[in-house]
């Protein structure tokens, strides 16, 4: 609807979320509201209602703060896009700006995620000789995704310092969440007041990096998995990127992402263009709302994995470089007797890799330790029914290999040589057009001659002065496209071809990699104590079918803990499973237990891989609660752990969150087999027990007394419809 100030409010519903932009002929848009659905409210009156008063100071008061916040409106933060002519054309302002909305599927939008709406706004910016947009786009999940694009319509080179979108969230967010972390201990969240100023997280490796923030969100002070009001961005990019979190003086809460460019890297030429990577933003009363509508939407593309996962085994930890062919046969044969339906020869497999100091970019196998090449192997666990994986890290090169020898132009380098090593390698500048051809043959060649179903891609380490040779001028950006491109053509060469995305563990587990990949390697620390904390927060964003979680040995490589296998493995089926364990050296009780927990996660997976991640609010910190519950809240399973000392003795109660609060439902302990806890100190529900949804959320059950370190799984059936409580009678059976 028209106002007299020319702004017309656009208001976009999907999936319980509404948005409502001020959309202006002079402006890109601004959020004005981004929360729960309005329903049909009348939306006009809103640009009423939250139009700012300006007194005598349009600066200090800033009414409008656009999706690409403008300097010259008066806002002082920072710029939306920031670049320049050589020191010209700095501040854009716009003569005219056209808003296009349109529905996924229609003319307008026809290749449009099915069930979304967009908003395209375009800019023009004549006295600069800029076009500038932004799209934003509500999905059927109610996830936002926002970008923005700058086209140089100018006369001569335009040079995109930064162009950083910006979304508004609600007045209630006062606290601020994201995470941090290293190698072998990613995804360990932070939280810190929300106050004015700006919080950054950014990486300049490359890579979104073990530290990566992951996912920026501003709440209610306090707000948890179940509640509280929170909104959070990701940025969907695997190079060098920033998130960060605004707060102005005059009331303005931004949370903001973007791509960092290096000095010249992204100069335009008449004509030209540049897109941020997208922002990928969700909210929720609760982070389990806010990633509900992440996973919904990662579920719904076309490319997301929906085979059954197959169990896989990793041979790293079991054999590390060490490649003997009887060694590796006999893991394959144990393997493949405790369920395994996935084999896959890490690092150490081509051409003089005895150690981690050379080979790299050698991709040819090594005939020195494989006479007959990979085919004995192969072989094998083709006839044993699994499938094959084989690790690749096609984005690095050793000094000591053949491709560094001939091809030294192909590393990256700002002058003085190959840089600093980090685990003895360098990168390998896919800007080259020839190194990427090669590097593509290369893998093309030992896919399709031995069958290979899956790569684990690594990515060992970061991108400093990563200048394109032989001027120099940065390439990270240009790499990151790269390497995009260089899986999407191996994946439309091999139908069905998986890749898995590790960084030494989890330093590229972004949306812009998972375009095209259907695993990630959570970390490089499998200890399941550990994991539990990794696991559960990198499931924020990423749904438990897309994390790599493997069963390790009994005492970790990384940290030294001994940790049972009941514990081990009761954490690692939480996700997509896998073993990384020494096979040959584990005795047959061991196999035995290890072949129950195979047959647990695959009783599992099709609710796990598919069903509404949850998990409790702990009363208790030590005490673990994450569930999954099928859409149409029939079935559910929970895992309960305990991951240090409780406060109480016994601990307090298991609430199960998520359930249909009008049904009854069957609790059973499914695992570990032996229960856990003696049967002294198990409470009496562990035979089993019918309690209403709405019972097993509010009043809960005892926690057995779990030593510390051990955990239960439960699995929840529905068996009735109930009349508003646990055990009521029965109105109509839920089956
Ligand atoms: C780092 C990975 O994360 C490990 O799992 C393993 O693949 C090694 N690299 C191999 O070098």
């Amino acid at each position: 609807m028209e106002l007299s100030t020319g702004a017309i409010a656009e208001h976009l519903r999907r999936g319980g979320t509404s948005v409502v932009l001020r959309l202006e002929d002079t402006e890109l848009p601004c959020l004005l509201y981004w929360g729960t659905d309005l329903g049909d409210a009348e939306t006009a009156p809103i640009l009423e209602a939250t139009a700012r008063p300006v007194g005598d100071s349009v600066v200090y008061a800033n009414p409008v703060v656009a999706l690409l916040p403008r300097h010259s409106s008066g806002w002082l933060g920072r710029p939306g896009l920031v670049g320049s002519r050589a020191g010209r054309s700095w501040s854009m302002s716009f003569d005219a700006v056209t808003h296009e909305v349109a529905e996924a599927g229609t003319p307008r939008w026809p290749d449009g995620a099915p069930g979304a709406v967009r908003v395209r706004s375009t800019g023009t910016d004549a006295v600069n000789g800029l076009v500038v947009t932004t799209e934003l786009e509500l999905h059927a999940s109610g996830l936002l995704r926002l970008r923005a694009g700058v086209r140089n319509t100018g006369p001569d080179g335009y040079e995109v310092v930064s162009l950083l979108p910006a979304l508004p969230v609600g007045e209630q967010a006062n606290e601020l969440l994201d995470m941090t972390g290293r190698h072998s201990r990613e995804r360990t969240p932070q939280r810190r007041p929300f106050d004015q100023g700006s919080w950054v997280r950014e990486a300049w490796g490359g890579r979104p990096g073990h530290d990566s923030a992951t996912v920026l969100c501003a709440g209610e002070a306090g707000f948890g998995f179940r509640r509280g009001r929170v909104w959070g961005v990701h940025l969907a990019w695997s190079g060098n990127q920033v998130l960060t979190a605004e707060r102005s003086p005059s009331g303005w809460r931004l949370l903001r992402g973007g791509e960092l460019l290096l000095p010249g890297e992204r100069v335009l030429a008449r004509g030209e263009e540049y897109w941020s990577p997208w922002l990928v933003a969700s909210w929720g009363e609760g982070l389990d709302e806010l990633s509900s509508r992440v996973h919904r939407f990662l579920r719904a593309r076309p490319q997301h994995p929906r085979s059954t996962r197959p169990v896989l085994l990793n041979v790293w930890e079991a054999v590390y470089f060490d490649h003997d062919l009887p060694h590796l046969l006999d893991l394959a044969e144990r393997a493949a007797a405790v369920g395994v339906e996935r084999y896959v020869l890490d690092d150490g497999w081509f051409r003089g890799r005895r150690d981690d100091t050379a080979g790299l970019g050698d991709w040819y196998v090594d005939d020195g330790v494989w006479p007959d090449g990979l085919a004995p192997l192969t072989d094998r666990v083709h006839e044993l029914g699994m499938q094959f994986g084989l690790w690749f890290e096609p984005e690095m090169v050793s000094l000591d290999s053949d491709l560094a020898r001939e091809h030294p132009e192909w590393l990256f380098g700002t002058g003085r040589g190959p840089g600093v090593p980090s685990r003895q390698q360098h990168v390998l500048d896919l800007g080259h057009p020839e190194a990427f051809d090669h590097v593509l043959e290369r893998m093309s060649e030992l896919v399709a001659r031995y069958g290979i179903d899956f790569i684990k891609w690594d990515h060992n380490r970061p991108l400093v002065d990563a200048g394109h040779q032989p001027t120099g001028v940065p390439g990270v950006h240009v790499q990151t496209l790269a390497t995009y491109r260089l899986m999407d053509a191996l994946k439309s060469r091999f139908s069905g071809l998986e890749i898995e995305s590790c960084c030494g563990g989890g330093g590229r587990l972004d949306l812009g990699v998972m375009e095209r990949c259907d695993r990630v390697w959570v970390s490089d620390n499998i200890d399941a104590h550990e994991r539990q904390r990794m696991q559960r927060w990198t499931s924020l964003l990423l749904p438990p079918e897309l994390l790599g979680t493997h069963v390790g040995s009994a005492r970790d490589h990384t940290t030294g803990r001994s940790l049972d296998l009941d514990f081990r493995a009761g954490t690692a089926v939480w996700g997509h499973l896998g073993i990384e364990w020494d096979l040959s050296a584990v005795s047959d009780a061991d196999l035995d237990e290890l072949g129950e927990w195979v047959a647990v996660h695959k009783s599992l997976r099709d609710l796990l891989h598919t069903g509404d991640v949850v998990r409790a609010d702990p009363t208790d910190p030590a005490v673990w609660i994450e569930g999954v519950v099928a859409a149409d809240r029939s079935d559910a399973a929970y895992r309960v752990a305990m991951v240090e000392h409780p406060l109480t003795d016994p601990p307090g109660r298991i609430a199960l969150p998520g359930l249909d609060p009008d049904r009854t439902y069957r609790v059973e302990l499914v695992a570990p087999s032996d229960g856990a806890v003696s049967p002294a100190d198990a409470p009496a529900w562990v035979k089993g027990i019918e309690l209403g949804g709405r019972v097993l959320a509010e009043v809960g059950l005892v926690c057995p007394r779990l030593a510390v370190d051990t955990l239960v799984l439960l699995r929840v059936t529905a068996v009735r419809r109930s009349a508003g409580g646990g055990g009521a009678p029965v109105l109509q059976d839920a089956r």
